[in-house]
């Protein structure tokens, strides 16, 4: 849920402030075709996407994107002809379904096991000491610690000589994101502040510590995951690293700290939610709610600010005291380690001060994790806005990159970015350098979903689709300006407001394009569209609390046209949605059961060692009265196997209705999705990873206990996983694996 949590206060979670106020559209008014069903499987699986070879984001075979082009069939074989090989069995499950549960537990299916390998404040390195668990740890270990709210992960199979090789199933680089803190559970009593202030610098150290990245060494002895604390590779990214700024934003005015004065480095990454991957074996780290940590107090600083400021400023939410109070410690270290956090306007000039310092997050960060010293890039090219992932489409030799990136808020929008140089196989090992030569030159497409199961990618560019000098709401003045303010330009073009995009995932059998989204308390009868087509009421708990808009939310896929990533229109429908059993038909639209009903899509991939495979995972608030949140796993068809639907909507006075046409897949049954795990109490699933063989999946377990009260008291934590006992929470990754040796889910 991405929560703040003040000391004693409420759970607020940033995602569900809403700051897109255009009056675009949530779908093509204009258009009214009726659905062709004939353009809809004409874009299915062909031999052209079959040849493809795949990767995907979070991926632990980036193998498939190193290996040289398809080979040539070979010449026909000599009469007579060899019989028909058999066609492979159907992937099916190889698990009972587990039921929901409110149990503070962790519970995997009959003849599965689930072992914790990394919680919070683990040691990465020999040096440091066992976490105490109770607020008291030196801060200055916590370089060398796992960092909170562990989320996005990839595996890397390592060689014996540290370099990446994708085959590697018994060891490999595991690299995750620490997206945020629970702050009850770092200090001794919780978060020290008095009126607003942080009183004990020592606290906020530990905070800028426990955010960013991991990437640790893992190995398997026996049947036994667990990390290498001797590897150099060990390494923990937070808030004090410093980062290059890379691509056509670096070196702008934009860019210009008292850090850097030229514009083209930062320090530090935040809130870095979902991830992505390159075929070259680089890791990408995306920050999602970044805006809430600075402070900018408008009653003051509005006044200094020119109007572009003010639209930019109003459109990421870049207001307020900051979620953590960080820039109120003082004194501050002569490097501004906390002043930092003050994008107010403080000196005589943008090198004077930090009041561009929010320009400098909102990107996708690339980490070389098999070169532990190099300094991460933040690629601007990709925009800047509320990056929740970055999956990695098709890698064709010969043809551009693409990555699909959601912008994780109500009513934001879908991305993509397509590389302007194709792909060359002799990149796959060129490390930072290929980021340099695919990521930093591009075109960055927003889409607009239109009624009639198609959809259009609207480039980002200075000069195009309204994006000019002369557009009402902000005057853009170069494509540094655009690529900094993307929201900005994604409205201008009319880009279409989705129900909270997350992850995004690409089904590594055909190139269809997935993307969950979460929920949307602010989606309304009267703006209900064919994309986002849900609105209604899901009562919670005895009371029956009202919970209205799209709560479940579902899932959206996609597949660009002629299965080319740069194409220019897409073909789409819903291929899930997230309801409780009991609904009714028009709400529980997938036709969901006790097996596998849920809710709040988040984090969400397909494995690589067995294609076709979906994970499913979720971040809820909303079936939380019935069950914590879960897993999935998925074998979903393609973009059309259903058809054409309209659903009935009724209003919140339960008289009035709207009727909303969509595009829906084919309904799910329990051999195309059922439940495979649930979490602790208040725990998000979120980040999986495999090894390469499919033998081992790691999982991350964020946030157990969020709703804590008060850090003396543990009976008022709600959870004690995974240590058990009176102990404080700790977010974890876990390791699952069949208690047969065998590949986990299918
Ligand atoms: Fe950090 Fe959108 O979940
Ligand atoms: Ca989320
Ligand atoms: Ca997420």
């Amino acid at each position: 849920m991405n929560p703040t949590v003040a000391s004693n206060g409420p759970v607020i979670d940033p995602d569900d402030i809403g700051t897109n106020t255009t009056t675009n559209p949530s779908f093509d008014s204009v258009v009214a075709a009726r659905l062709s069903r004939r353009n809809l499987f004409r874009l299915g699986v062909g031999s052209a996407a079959s040849a493809m070879m795949l990767s995907a984001c979070g991926g632990g075979d980036d193998d498939v994107a190193a290996a040289p082009a398809p080979a040539p069939a070979p010449a026909p074989a000599p009469a007579p002809a060899p019989a028909p090989a058999p066609a492979p069995a159907p992937m099916a499950f190889n698990f009972n379904p587990v039921a929901k549960s409110l149990a503070d537990a962790l519970v995997v299916p009959v003849g599965y096991t689930a072992s914790v390998l990394y919680r919070l404040g683990d040691p990465i390195t020999n040096d440091v000491a066992a976490y105490k668990n109770d607020g008291t740890d030196d801060a200055a270990t916590y370089d060398r610690r796992a960092g909170d709210h562990h989320d996005g992960m990839t595996y890397f199979g390592a060689g014996s000589n540290d370099k990446w090789d994708a085959s590697a199933s018994a060891r490999g680089l595991l690299v995750m994101n620490h997206e945020a803190i629970t702050p009850l559970y770092l200090h001794p009593t919780g978060q020290t502040s008095v009126g607003g202030v942080r009183t004990v610098a020592e606290e906020v150290q530990r905070e800028f510590y426990l955010h960013g990245v991991s990437v640790i060494d893992v190995k398997k002895t026996g049947s036994t995951w667990a990390l290498d604390k001797s590897s150099k590779l060990n390494r923990r990214v937070h808030t004090l690293t410093p980062m290059t700024l890379s691509g056509p934003a670096a070196f702008s005015e934009f860019m210009v700290t008292k850090y850097s004065a030229n514009g083209d480095a930062t320090r530090g990454t935040v809130n870095n939610c979902a991830n992505g991957t390159t075929p070259w074996g680089t890791y990408l780290a995306c920050e999602e709610n970044w805006a809430g940590y600075f402070r900018r107090v408008t009653a003051t600083d509005n006044a200094k600010r020119s109007a572009k400021e003010l639209a930019s400023f109003s459109r990421y939410g870049v207001a307020g005291t900051g979620r953590e109070l960080w820039a109120t410690v003082t004194p501050d270290t002569a490097d501004n380690q906390y002043g930092r956090w003050n994008a107010e306007v403080q000196g005589a000039n943008a090198a004077a001060d930090y009041r561009n310092a929010a320009n400098t997050y909102g990107w996708v960060v690339e980490i070389d994790p098999f070169s532990p010293t190099s300094t991460p890039k933040k690629r601007t090219a990709l925009g800047r806005f509320g990056h929740e992932g970055a999956c990695l489409g098709p890698v064709v030799v010969g043809k551009p990159l693409v990555w699909y990136m959601g912008d994780d808020s109500q009513n934001e929008y879908l991305y993509k970015f397509v590389s302007t140089k194709v792909w060359d196989a002799a990149d796959a090992t060129g490390g930072l350098a290929a980021g340099d030569k695919y990521m930093d030159d591009g075109k960055l497409y927003v889409a607009q979903f239109k009624a009639d199961g198609t959809g259009v990618w609207m480039e980002l560019k200075l000069g195009l689709n309204n994006i000019t000098p002369s557009y009402a709401k902000y005057a853009f003045a170069n494509q540094a300006d655009v690529l900094i303010n993307a929201r900005h330009a994604a409205d201008a073009a009319g880009a279409t407001k989705m129900d909270r995009p997350e992850w995004t995932a690409v089904n590594p059998k055909n190139g269809d394009v997935y993307l969950t989204l979460t929920n949307n308390s602010a989606r309304a009868l009267a703006s209900t569209d064919a994309a986002n087509p849900r609105y209604y009421n899901d009562p919670k708990g005895a009371a029956k609390t009202a919970q209205r808009g799209n709560p479940n939310g579902h899932v959206v896929r996609f597949a660009d046209a002629n299965r080319d990533p740069a194409a220019t229109s897409f073909t789409w429908d819903v291929y899930l949605f997230g309801s409780r059993a009991t609904m009714s038909a028009d709400i529980n639209a997938s036709g969901l059961t006790e097996d596998n009903d849920f809710s709040s899509p988040d984090g969400m991939w397909f494995s690589q060692a067995a294609a076709g495979l979906l994970w499913l995972q979720t971040d809820d608030g909303k079936f939380t009265d019935v069950t914590n949140c879960m897993m999935l796993a998925a074998l979903p068809g393609q973009v059309g196997d259903g058809g054409k639907r309209t659903l009935t909507n009724i209003g919140s006075d339960g008289v009035s209705t709207k009727t909303q046409d969509t595009v829906v897949g084919a309904q799910a049954t329990g051999t195309t999705l059922r439940r495979f795990l649930v979490g602790p109490v208040a725990c998000e699933i979120t980040g999986i990873a495999e090894s390469g063989d499919g033998k081992a999946i790691f999982e991350n377990i964020q946030h157990p206990g969020e709703e804590g009260k008060t850090a003396t008291d543990p009976t008022s934590f709600g959870s004690h996983w995974p240590d058990g006992g009176t102990s404080r929470p700790r977010s974890a990754t876990v390791v699952i694996t069949k208690d047969d040796g065998g590949r986990v889910g299918v």
